[in-house]
């Protein structure tokens, strides 16, 4: 390791470019953990992925040019949650300060009902909605990219596919924990597939190991020639449908013909008057629920307290529990369902959730129900984060919903299905894999968007980019991202270290504080939270951030989550 500017660097590569549009011969990329350029930056779940990204800014091309190649890059090498399987959401701010939103979340097929997951006796048959092919929505990711790309990418589409054709047909190398992750998954892999995925080794996976997939890099051949119809239609489309019809699945031609990715006003507000936040709108609960517990935090004074004090503990799990309250009631695919953002991120409306907020007492969930905000009458996933050399800046979460989805690999066109029909309400109050509990607004209909928890977040301060981030999950998607804003903006805590910072997870039911076992909050603290009434559940870590943060001289600084094999590349 060596130290570049004080911050610590695990490699740094000189690339030399002799061909290429715009190539620039001369380009040194930092890559690590934590380091800073002063031109360009992505920051993902996966080293090669992250490369490819920075490489195409490079190339002169622009961050939706480089998302595009970071996303199909991750599809590849990073296959418990990159995808063209399963689907997501991409934030985008321009340099001159305007803001769009992709929403490409997977849809329920057309042959879905509410009931879907319920046996005779209505009750939840174990394993449907996160196991089986019954268990997959229609992928959004493909169109998504395609979308982005007739929009806002600059460079030709084929230059952007090609490096995870590549990666697909030679193979990437697989990282330390990845070799951990693929091997746990391997048993799962067995048992849903008949014919061998590339995703199994013999003996095991070990860091260093190269994992190639042909049947994937011809897919992705068909989507470089024939854009969208080289997914939703042609063989690729043959194939997802011969898969569905070995394992009771029900999507259709007619499903994935009538797929599209829909572009969303994203939601934004103003934190202590510097900060405007922005993350994505309904079918995503991400930004509406991180705007109201940055609101509250505002009126309770969270700035005025200490870093990982019982008091700024308290207060925000408060405000958490009343905020997943809400998300459960009224939040789901604002094509089916009324979502009142407006109403929900009104200030009178937060300041009476919290009225009932104890700030010696923890409010027990089962006296907290959602609210009725103005105008009403009576849930593996991966994040890139990518700021390039015009000022531009994207914001993604990609999902296959659980790790490796539903294990289940699309025979012969070797991809992974997605299992995100699980993060509908499949019975109302049933908890789904993160705990989360839903009802009306968002029970399951055909051609409906599940609901979601990602919140790609881009944050200015005095007008200027300051900070781009995101993470995986699930339930805790919405508090790690909360956390990363307030221990930057109220904190003073450095990018690296609001990264590193010990996260915590209150989501009202369970009536619990989740804490990283690892990396425990102060035991004092604990111990005060305790007698006000607050109980806790030690888990494995949460969330696995990748951020960018822009200084006011201009650096650019990634910084990539010591929880995974994640790694900032850039120049
Ligand atoms: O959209 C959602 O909220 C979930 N499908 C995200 C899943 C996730 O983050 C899993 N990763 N740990």
């Amino acid at each position: 390791m060596e130290k570049i500017n004080g911050l610590i660097v695990t490699a740094a590569l000189i690339f030399l470019f002799t061909a290429g549009c715009g190539s620039r011969a001369d380009i040194v990329f930092v890559e690590g953990k934590e380091v800073t350029g002063s031109s360009a930056m992505v920051v993902s779940a996966h080293p090669q992925a992250s490369r490819i990204g920075a490489e195409i800014l490079a190339m002169g091309g622009n961050a939706v040019d480089a998302a595009i190649a970071t996303e199909f890059a991750l599809a590849v090498c990073y296959p418990a949650a990159g995808n063209i399987g399963g689907g997501g959401f991409m934030l985008i701010r321009f340099n001159d300060g305007n803001y769009d939103a992709l929403d490409y979340r997977e849809k329920a097929p057309y042959g879905a009902f509410r009931d879907l997951y319920l046996d005779e006796d209505g009750e939840v048959v174990r394993g449907l909605s996160t196991t089986t092919h019954l268990s997959s929505g229609v992928p959004g990711t493909v169109d998504g990219m395609i979308n982005a790309h007739k929009k806002y990418g600059t460079l030709p589409f084929s230059d952007l596919i090609q490096p995870a054709i590549d990666l697909a047909s030679n193979g990437f190398i697989v990282e330390r924990g990845q070799a951990a992750s693929l091997n746990s998954a391997a048993r799962a892999f067995n048992a849903r597939n008949s014919n061998p995925v590339p995703f199994v080794k013999q003996g095991g996976w070990s860091e260093g190991d190269t994992l190639r997939q042909p049947d994937l890099a011809r897919t992705l051949i068909r989507i470089r020639d024939k854009g969208r119809e080289g997914f939703y239609g042609g063989k690729t489309a043959d194939l997802i449908v011969e898969e569905m019809s070995r394992g009771n699945g029900i999507i259709t031609h007619d499903d994935l013909a009538l797929y599209r990715s829909v572009w969303r006003e994203p939601v934004s507000g103003i934190y202590r008057e510097r900060y405007r936040v922005t993350s994505m709108s309904p079918p995503s609960s991400g930004g509406v629920a991180l705007l109201q517990l940055l609101k509250k935090s505002e009126d309770a004074g969270l700035y005025g307290m200490e870093f990982l004090s019982v008091e700024a503990i308290h207060m925000m799990v408060e405000a958490e529990r009343r905020v997943y309250a809400d998300r459960a009631k009224y939040l789901g695919d604002p094509d089916f369902t009324d979502v009142p953002v407006e109403g929900l991120l009104n200030r009178d409306y937060l300041r009476e959730r919290m009225e009932s907020f104890d700030p010696q007492r923890a409010t027990p969930s089962d006296m907290v129900s959602h609210g009725f905000p103005p105008g009403i009458e009576s849930e593996e996933t991966t994040h890139y984060s990518i700021v390039d050399n015009y000022g531009n800046a994207v914001a993604a979460t990609t999902t296959l919903n659980g790790g490796y989805g539903s294990n289940i690999v699309v025979d012969r066109a070797g991809f992974i299905l997605n299992n995100e029909m699980d993060d509908f309400a499949i019975k109302p109050g049933h908890p789904n894999m993160f705990g989360l509990i839903g009802g009306e607004a968002n029970a399951i209909e055909p051609g409906k968007r599940m609901l979601s928890s990602m919140t790609p977040v881009i944050v200015e301060r005095d007008g200027e980019l300051y900070l781009v981030a995101g993470t995986p999950g699930g339930s805790t998607i919405i508090t790690t991202v909360y956390q990363i804003v307030v221990n930057m903006t109220d904190f003073g805590l450095t990018l690296g270290e609001a990264v590193a910072a010990p996260r915590f997870h209150h989501q009202w039911l369970p009536d619990q504080i989740s804490y990283e076992r690892g990396n425990p909050l102060p035991s004092d603290a604990v111990e005060r939270l305790g007698q006000k009434g607050h109980s806790f559940s030690g888990r494995g870590s949460i969330g696995r951030v990748d951020a960018i943060v822009v200084s006011a001289d201009g650096d650019i600084k990634g910084v990539a989550d010591p929880r995974g094999d994640n790694r900032a590349s850039g120049y």
